[in-house]
């Protein structure tokens, strides 16, 4: 939630900040602004509304300047307004902030009793009006900032500005991330690597409670108090046209048209022949992220099945779509592998005294890899004895570096707010972790792993199938426009799917639906059944097949009208059905990751038909930094 950058160095501040807010518009697009430096003077513009509005209104501007800092705002304190925009200045010092400054009325009301002028409703004017009092003090920008850090209860990065030490700038953070970009003679700070990978592929990931302090030639990092820190930096070997739309209307569509790439892509490193390895995953390797891309895969592959072996519980926690996907994962660990499998909302299990045995193996899902809620609920488990494994999308994510065992999605950036490839990237990788762990425990015979492993290779070129139809897709999506009320509904392993498509028409065309498991539909749902109420019922041919066509007679005949997506040329669902969407055949394993693929390209169509913004929908943000 809200994108940062700042940058110094030889080219023009404006253009570079520009650059980079537009690839961190995904995390909020409430506001816009932006400061920078010219001859000791600040020139701040901000505007409210999409970025577009503050790029119109710099557009004749003819900055000079070497340094500067920009700001794209999901609102949390005080509304979307031009005065509660990013950056804030105060007295010389300019600052932006993601996060929440939680102990806000205790720091306003001392600001207040010390005669402070406050401009904004916001918790971040607080952090400039702190920082410029301490600068007053101690004349260095780093020092202020040191002394204002204990100051500060709650989660943020915080990048800062100052017109009496113009060549340099100070970041810190304690929460939401933050990564310095190295350049030659220019040097970078952003909430994300997708803003800078146009200038640098080298980067340094700050830690919690850490200062940086970036000059045109030199980057130090120090700890929250003073003491200089030694960081390796990574290098990444991203292409810029990762981020582009590539030909595609939105981020969402092409999202949703990689996915049989990023789906063999995040298997392939995990099969081998007929077989499923878990390698790579690092378990308790205390310089995984220095040696990961060269990890001594055997070694790595005996140590991970040792501490498998030991696991007598799985949890699995994750947020929104990830917790979907999780949901998916416990038909497939406890049917394949026999263990007992618990679900959580991360929000929830971190708050709730959760009792975590013995031998548990929590695992955490999320494609960010930086949802707070998340987060706490890793540290929670690990605090408990827990041993942690992350499935994440972005590599040295916070939850990534935090959890004892690492696998990944591999997509690649996700852009698109609403998010499709992490999601079937994610059931993939929970299919060969599942797989793995029946191998591991014996539960899965080498024949059923062989055939297992086969549907999965198999899987990209269905997906390939099911895009294609998509005709039929965006016929059923304008058939569905004039409805208000929508139920998702399925079995089994369609139960999350049919949740995950609930999920995505709310937040993509605003429309209310629910998602229900179909043996649920008589003790309630049933009553909203009339002509008015649509309902997609997900019923591929797999051993629920026959209870869920029993559902939809049942809404057939109270006057539901059904869309129904099922195996192949399916003539029973035909019959009942007004219309009928085909899926390749596959096995209860995969179905889910093509199942899902209608839903996505149903939710994308109806929200354009309906003339809304498919990349970024309102009151939501990509990576929820905050809880
Ligand atoms: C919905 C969506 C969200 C995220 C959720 C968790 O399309 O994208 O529900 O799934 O905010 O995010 P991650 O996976 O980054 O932890």
């Amino acid at each position: 939630m809200c994108g940062i950058v700042g940058y110094l160095g030889p080219l023009n501040p404006k253009d570079v900040i520009m650059q980079g807010l537009k690839k961190l518009e995904y995390r909020g697009y409430d506001s816009a602004g932006l400061a920078i430096l010219q001859d000791g003077n600040t020139k701040l513009v901000k505007a409210t509304g999409k970025l577009q509005a503050l790029e119109d209104r710099i557009k004749n501007e003819t900055w000079t300047g070497h340094v500067g800092i920009g700001h794209t705002r999901w609102a949390t304190h005080g509304v979307p307004s031009e005065r509660n925009a990013h950056p804030h200045k105060v007295h010389g010092i300019t600052l932006v902030h993601n996060g929440i400054i939680e102990n806000y009325h205790e720091i306003k009301e001392g600001l207040l009793a010390r005669g402070a002028q406050i401009a904004s409703d916001t918790d971040s004017e607080l952090v400039a009006h702190l920082v410029a009092e301490e600068f007053e003090r101690v004349k260095d920008l780093k020092t202020a900032v040191e002394r204002v850090l204990p100051k500060l209860v709650g989660a943020f990065s915080i990048v800062v500005l100052c017109e009496q030490s113009p060549n340099e700038l100070i970041a810190f953070k304690d929460g939401p991330p933050l990564v310095v970009g190295l350049g030659k003679n220019e040097n970078f700070v952003a909430s994300d690597v997708q803003a800078l990978i146009k200038y640098t592929q080298e980067f340094i990931y700050l830690n919690d409670r850490e200062i940086v302090k970036l000059l045109a030639d030199k980057v130090q990092l120090f700890s929250s108090h003073g003491v200089p820190i030694e960081r390796k930096s990574v290098t990444l070997n991203w292409s810029p046209e990762l981020t582009e739309k590539q030909g595609f209307a939105h981020f969402m569509l092409k999202e949703i048209h990689e996915q049989p790439r990023t789906v063999a892509t995040a298997v392939q490193t995990h099969l081998c022949g007929d077989r499923v390895v878990l390698n790579r995953v690092g378990f308790l390797d205390k310089n995984y992220f220095e040696h990961r891309d060269s990890i001594d895969v055997e070694k790595d592959w005996e140590n991970t099945q040792r501490i498998l072996q030991g696991i007598e519980r799985v949890f699995i926690i994750a947020c929104g779509t990830s917790f979907y996907a999780g949901n998916i994962a416990k038909y497939f660990i406890e049917k394949i592998a026999q263990l007992p499998v618990e679900i959580d909302i991360a929000s929830e299990f971190r708050y709730r005294d959760p009792v975590v045995p013995k031998n548990s193996l929590v695992m955490t899902i999320s494609q960010s890899g930086e949802t707070a809620d998340t987060l706490a609920a890793i540290r929670l488990a690990k605090e408990r004895g827990a041993t942690t494994l992350s499935l994440c999308n972005v590599k040295n994510s916070s939850i990534d570096r935090f959890a004892d065992g690492h696998l990944y999605m591999n997509a690649g950036p996700e852009i698109g707010v609403a998010s499709t490839k992490a999601f079937t990237a994610t059931i993939a990788m929970l299919n060969v972790f599942a797989l793995g762990l029946g191998q591991i425990r014996k539960t899965l015979s080498p024949d059923e792993e062989k055939n297992f492993v086969m549907s999965l290779r198999s899987v990209p070129s269905k997906m390939e199938v099911v895009l294609s139809y998509d005709k039929y897709f965006l016929a059923a999506a304008n058939s569905l426009k004039d409805f208000r009320g929508f139920l998702f509904m399925g079995r089994g392993t369609n139960f999350p799917i049919a949740m995950e498509g609930a999920l995505k028409l709310k937040e993509l065309a605003y429309l209310h639906a629910e998602g229900y498991a179909a043996g649920e539909m008589k003790h309630g749902p049933i009553a909203l059944i009339d002509e008015r109420m649509a309902v997609v019922m997900v019923a591929p041919r797999d051993s629920y097949f026959e209870k869920t066509v029993s559902n939809i007679e049942e809404v057939k005949a109270r006057g539901g009208y059904i869309i129904s997506l099922g195996s192949g040329d399916d003539h029973a669902l035909k019959r009942i059905s007004k219309m009928y969407l085909p899926i390749p055949s596959s096995d209860w394993l995969t179905n889910p990751i093509l199942f899902v693929i209608p839903l996505q390209l149903m939710a994308y169509h109806l929200s354009s038909v309906l003339g809304y913004d498919v990349d970024q929908p309102r009151n939501l943000a990509k990576s929820v930094t905050v809880e």
